[in-house]
């Protein structure tokens, strides 16, 4: 089975919330300091298995598992490893901080997790400490080295703000390249309220050029993420811009998410979804199957606002 959304796109990315709480309050994503309220109970593991299993049966290859900071759910790497037993699923990969790797790393990789994406916005421990709200470089670089020792693959995500970190480009693709990793600059969303100014992605190409560090376009694979990639002539590691704004790449959309508590979202701007927790609760697969359907039908062709308004904190819908 397939799922087709109304626009010809297909669907087989799945991106799963696992808890809304995070160790860190980076500025871009929480701007107002506060992570969201914890209302009700999270999804229980065995919920989670069954989403995951319904969306399998309807053409799911990918399933993403972000947070807030997924690696502070108890029970985490029992669930990954449950999750990785799922027959059909093609790639189990999951989106950190990257701060509890140093405890976590070796376990990710024994529960069958081989890819992880971590987020960094600076290598100057200073900077990383004012953009993370008081988070530690030291722990990152611990937590990056475990990855690096227990075999994953390893993408940086860098949210790209004009006049905050937009100076470290070269030494990110430096620090990629070294360890042949890819590296994605990531352009600001406005997400909660326009807070930082998004840089120019071919301000950041020129730079790079001038660094000496040339970029030739790669392909992009059947369940990629929203990034266009590029090799760097002549060294390891890729470069990667996600540029929602500047390069809307709704047309390629591929996924549907659905937050730690069961809220079902065609797209990550969308203002209304579908409630599947009950569906959940109930272990219910018409329903479900019937819901995950919906979703793919109500999703938008693009979004029309990247601004979701104050109220909002992305760690909450997962990214
Ligand atoms: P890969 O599967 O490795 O390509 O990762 P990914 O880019 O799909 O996921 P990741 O969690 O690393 O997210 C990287 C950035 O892309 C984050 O800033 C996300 O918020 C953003 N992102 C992911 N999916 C979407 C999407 O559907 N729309 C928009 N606008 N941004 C997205
Ligand atoms: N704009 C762009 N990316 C963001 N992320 C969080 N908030 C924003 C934002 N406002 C990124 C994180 C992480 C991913 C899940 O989403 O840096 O890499
Ligand atoms: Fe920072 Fe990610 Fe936590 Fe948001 S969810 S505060 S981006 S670490």
């Amino acid at each position: 089975m397939t799922l087709i959304d109304p626009y010809q796109r297909t669907i087989n990315y799945l991106r799963l919330s696992i808890t809304d709480q995070c160790n860190l309050r980076c500025r871009y994503c929480q701007p107002h300091g506060r992570a969201a309220n914890r209302t009700r109970r999270l999804l229980r593991d065995r919920e989670i298995m069954f989403l995951a299993q319904q969306a399998i049966d309807l053409g799911v290859e990918k399933i993403r598992i972000t947070g807030g900071e997924p690696l502070v759910r108890s029970g985490v790497i029992r669930l990954l490893s449950e999750l990785r037993a799922l027959e059909g699923l093609q790639h189990l990969v999951l989106t950190t901080n990257g701060l509890l790797l140093s405890r976590y790393a070796p376990d990710l990789a024994a529960a069958g997790v081989k890819r992880i994406n971590v987020s960094i916005d600076s290598l100057r421990h200073e900077r990383f400490r004012e953009i993370t709200r008081g988070g530690s470089l030291v722990e990152w670089c611990r937590g990056i080295d475990a990855a690096e020792k227990a075999g994953l693959t390893v993408k940086l995500n860098v949210v790209v703000m004009a006049g905050v970190n937009d100076d470290e480009v070269v030494d990110f693709v430096r620090f990629a390249s070294q360890r042949d990793w890819t590296v994605r600059f990531i352009e600001y969303m406005p997400f909660a309220g326009d807070h930082y100014k998004a840089m120019d992605e071919q301000v950041l190409h020129e730079r790079l050029d001038r660094a000496g560090f040339s970029l030739a376009p790669l392909p992009s694979g059947k369940v990629a993420g929203p990034a266009r990639e590029y090799a760097v002539a002549g060294r390891a590691g890729k470069v990667g811009f996600i540029s929602a704004r500047s390069c809307p790449f709704c047309q390629q959309c591929n996924r549907l998410r659905v937050t730690a508590y069961g809220e079902g979202r065609g797209c990550l701007f969308s203002t209304e979804g579908i409630n599947v927790r009950p569906a959940l609760e109930a272990f219910d697969c018409e329903l479900l199957k019937d819901q995950l359907m919906q979703l793919a039908s109500q999703k938008p062709q693009q979004y029309v606002s990247l601004d979701r308004g104050e109220q909002v904190v992305m760690s909450a819908i997962g990214g």
